[in-house]
């Protein structure tokens, strides 16, 4: 049986996969010590596994953890959500901060069920968060305060990069472009494979090779200040083989076809947060 529980300094409510990333993160930078994390899950072994693992405070229910978390991480799936918040929906209050990271409720969603005054932020983080190489954004609602929203910038840029953008709707272009992104990526580098394989080049070397050129490519976006045409220029000599790839590229509408793949993700993105 479970004892009754001391104050933390931070709850989740869900311990699933993307919140066990972001406690490995606070654990790891020293944000919170493992032992003020709390955790409630209706999955028992998932709790264990957790408590094993990094040592946080297990909750027998969500009620108990609202009720000893002066900061919420809400993080069960979207359609999980209605449920978690009719169980604590009396308990929470403005001293509280509550971060959701449920993609595609919006802070309307909350404030129909919690008061309008909450301290609200929303984060949209991605996959690459369970390896520590997230991006995440994040929008805060106008009740939170300077504080929270640095203590929000500090807990996801432990899971990687992290930004706040200042209109909500952004979040749903957010979600076409670093949340669905990983997937986009990795169908780059699966036809980058196939592609090779089309030329006899196995898989077990255009794989690792791929993946060093993005690995790599990206560093050079972050670390020069170069813009991308003129990396781009750099690479492309005149008549050579670049030039005639990046010319396929073009008549082939590359540009449009990702555009049109972002397009397709805001629209979901859009209808599924009006659905929420
Ligand atoms: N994973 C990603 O790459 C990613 C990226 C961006 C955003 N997100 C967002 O992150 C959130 C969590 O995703 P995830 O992949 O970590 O999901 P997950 O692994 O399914 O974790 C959710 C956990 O919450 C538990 N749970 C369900 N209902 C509950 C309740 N009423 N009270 C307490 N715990 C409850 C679930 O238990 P059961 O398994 O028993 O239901 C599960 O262990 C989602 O809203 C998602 O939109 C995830």
């Amino acid at each position: 049986m479970m004892k009754q529980r001391a104050q933390v300094s931070i709850g989740f409510i869900g311990g699933g996969n993307m919140a066990g990333a972001i406690i490995a993160a606070i654990i790891k930078k020293k944000i919170f010590p493992a032992s003020a994390i709390g955790v409630s899950d209706l999955d028992r072994r998932r709790l264990s596994q957790l408590r094993r693992q990094y040592k946080i405070t297990p909750f027998p229910d969500n009620q108990l953890l609202t009720r000893k978390s002066p900061i919420l991480i809400l993080a069960v799936k979207p359609q999980q959500m209605k449920e978690v918040i009719k169980g604590i929906q009396v308990l929470v209050n403005q001293k509280q901060l509550l971060i959701s990271i449920a993609a595609g409720l919006d802070t309307h969603y909350f404030k129909k069920s919690l008061a309008s005054s909450m301290r609200l932020i929303r984060a949209m983080p991605n996959a690459p968060a369970l390896i520590g190489e997230g991006a995440t954004a994040l929008y805060a609602s106008p009740q939170t305060t300077e504080a929270d929203k640095e203590l929000a910038l500090k807990i996801f840029s432990a899971t990687g990069k992290a930004l706040f953008v200042p209109e909500e709707e952004w979040l749903d272009v957010v979600t076409a472009i670093s949340g669905s992104g990983p997937a986009f990526v990795y169908s780059f580098l699966d036809a980058m494979v196939k592609a090779g394989l089309k030329w006899k080049l196995p898989e077990e070397v255009t794989l690792p090779l791929i993946v060093q050129t993005f690995i790599g490519s990206a560093k050079m976006v972050e670390k020069l200040s170069e813009s991308l045409p003129s990396l781009i220029e750099q690479v492309a000599s005149k008549g050579g083989t670049t030039e005639a790839g990046l010319q396929v590229m073009a008549e082939r509408g590359f540009a449009n076809l990702v555009e049109g793949v972002v397009e397709a993700a805001v629209k979901r993105a859009r209808e599924l947060r009006r659905r929420g």
